[in-house]
């Protein structure tokens, strides 16, 4: 059993959460993630972990509600368990000792580039700008801890409510006019990451970015996370979750992750009438 040491409320539909995890946080590196249950024979969801502190022995997490699983979790507060938590997964991104990198994020994405901004901020000769986006000022999330780490934080909202007016596209294209870029990351919504590969392409910017298929066993053997890269197959639960953007077939992986849309759908209503009677009974 793991338990949640800390939980903060980042935004209504968007928790941070400490678990305390120590043999995850001894040897976790940037880019990886976890596969956690919340209870005996729930779903298997993979997160990415946000941050993680080998003394302590804790690796924080920072979930947004999207289907039964997820909102399940957000019921879960500071002193409750998870049943599972395994992980390190993934292979670590690689990251330069030189240059200047932009690390765009979009969602829970604006929280996950934490670990590789903290890793980034050890090379001196790294300059590291964050580009962030959100609908509106309110639903910027770990603003203060990134922009802690990184040399520049950019943040963007849809509204113009903070930063940029726009999206983290149209602020990439104008920080690639303006300073120019050795190596662009992007963790987000696959239609935000894919649009970041579209901007970074026509000037030949090195971009990776991280692949959140449907995954399943996390082991490379199940096939379920499969992604097409520069026309092979490759798991994202075991070669990535990073991959080159400008190489990925972002139509397949979008079809794919659509493709239990329905059931997702009845999941989440069963549980929400699940909710409302145990509510009444209660
Ligand atoms: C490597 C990796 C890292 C991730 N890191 C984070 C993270 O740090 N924080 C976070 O909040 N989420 C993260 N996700 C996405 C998260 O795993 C899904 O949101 C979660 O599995 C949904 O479970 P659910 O039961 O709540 O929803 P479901 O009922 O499974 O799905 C509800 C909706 O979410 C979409 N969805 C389902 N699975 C995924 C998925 N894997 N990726 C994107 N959309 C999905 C479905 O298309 C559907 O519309 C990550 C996914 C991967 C593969
Ligand atoms: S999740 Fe099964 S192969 Fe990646």
């Amino acid at each position: 059993m793991y338990r949640i040491l800390k939980k903060r409320q980042l935004t209504p539909v968007t928790a941070l959460y400490v678990i305390d995890a120590p043999l995850v946080a001894r040897t976790a590196r940037p880019g990886q993630f976890v596969i956690l249950r919340v209870d005996e024979g729930g779903e298997r969801i993979p997160v990415t972990i946000t941050d993680f502190d080998p003394e302590a022995g804790t690796v924080t997490i920072v979930v947004q509600q999207v289907g039964k699983t997820t909102h399940w979790l957000a019921q879960h507060g500071e002193g409750d368990t998870l049943a599972d938590f395994a992980g390190p997964l993934g292979t670590p991104v690689a990251l330069p000792d030189r240059g200047r990198v932009a690390l765009v994020g979009g969602g829970f994405g604006a929280a996950a580039i934490l670990t590789i901004a903290k890793e980034l901020a050890k090379r001196p000769e790294v300059t590291v700008d964050a580009i962030v986006g959100a609908r509106t000022a309110s639903l910027l999330i770990l603003s203060d801890e990134v922009g802690a780490v990184v040399d520049r934080f950019l943040p963007c909202t849809d509204d113009g409510s903070r930063g940029y007016h726009g999206l983290v596209t149209g602020l990439l294209e104008q920080e690639i006019a303006a300073v120019g870029y050795d190596l662009v990351m992007a963790i987000g919504p696959m239609p935000m990451m894919r649009a970041v590969a579209e901007v970074t392409r026509p000037h030949g910017i090195p971009t990776y970015a991280s692949m959140d298929p449907i995954m399943l066993d996390g082991t490379g053997m199940c096939g379920a996370c499969r992604v097409r890269v520069g026309g092979q197959n490759r798991f994202a639960c075991v070669d990535g979750p990073f991959f080159d953007a400008h190489q990925v077939d972002f139509d397949e992986v979008t079809r794919r992750n659509k493709m239990y849309r329905h059931e997702e759908r009845l999941a989440l209503e069963r549980w929400h009438q699940h909710q409302g009677s145990c509510a009444t009974v209660g």
